[in-house]
């Protein structure tokens, strides 16, 4: 079955100080209270990454993600971070495609296809995400939307490498705004999702992708969020900075 998965996108926040208090008392915590069938992920900025990872190493259900890297392999690309880069200090996940790198980096869904072909073939297991703005949903069409997102950038992959793939729907009216998407909304979106992975790759491998929620989530509503059919974990963006309140939302299963 597919996995549980609670990720964190820590964003540009916190001071190396910050970070090594914030990594190391989730670590404690998710040891002490979280059911090891939850894959809890940490996704901090790069230049935490290589320090944090004796943090995480021995804890059998606790990861690293980077917060984005570049299409190339290497080469004159000044202030950027390739996937084999990642690969060679042993981080296993990389977020791609989060909305704040589409609309203020100008990530497109072809370069996001190619991001997504590096991080596969440095064996990085990309957390592919997509969603659609306030406009987009008011004006209807969101669910084909937020699907051709997925066909643009990832059904060009074989089956084995599309099952190396995790999803979070992160609507973009939900972001940082406090305004959840409600567990009937989100679970509308994730069930179309799946569906049309099915059509792609047959009900097995869309049985088996996780397919995540963004947006707002935090302690309250997690749980109600988590028990709809399709909704198998959260990208949790303000609430993964309180060691507290991100351990209770991995605990929300
Ligand atoms: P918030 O949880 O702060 O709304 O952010 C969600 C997000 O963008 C996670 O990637």
């Amino acid at each position: 079955m597919r996995k549980k998965i609670v990720a964190g996108n820590w964003k540009m926040n916190k001071t190396m100080e910050e970070a090594l208090i914030l990594a190391s008392e989730v670590v404690n915590m998710v040891k002490d209270e979280v059911s090891t069938e939850v894959t809890v992920i940490m996704g901090v900025p790069s230049l935490y990454l290589n320090t944090l990872k004796s943090y995480v190493e021995g804890v059998a259900n606790v990861s690293l993600a980077a917060q984005n890297c570049h299409q190339k392999a290497s080469g004159a690309f000044t202030g950027e971070i390739s996937a084999p880069m990642l690969k060679s200090i042993g981080i296993e996940y990389v977020i791609l495609g989060h909305s704040e790198r589409r609309q203020y980096f100008g990530e497109t869904n072809e370069q996001l296809a190619e991001k997504v072909n590096i991080s596969l073939e440095n064996g990085l297991s990309p957390i592919f995400c997509c969603g659609e703005s306030l406009s987009e949903r008011e004006a209807g069409g969101y669910l084909e939307l937020v699907a051709s997102q997925l066909t643009a950038s990832l059904f060009h992959l074989s089956a084995e490498d599309f099952a190396k793939v995790v999803i979070a729907y992160e609507p973009i009216w939900a972001i940082g705004t406090g305004v959840t998407a409600s567990s009937a909304q989100a679970q509308e979106v994730h069930a179309y999702l799946r569906q049309h992975i099915a059509g792609k790759y047959g009900q097995e491998v869309a049985d088996n992708t996780s397919i995540l929620y963004g947006g707002s989530c935090n302690e309250k509503n997690a749980q109600e969020l988590f028990a709809c059919a399709d909704i198998d974990g959260g990208l949790i963006g303000g609430a993964s900075l309180k060691s507290r309140e991100f351990t209770t939302i991995a605990k929300s299963y």
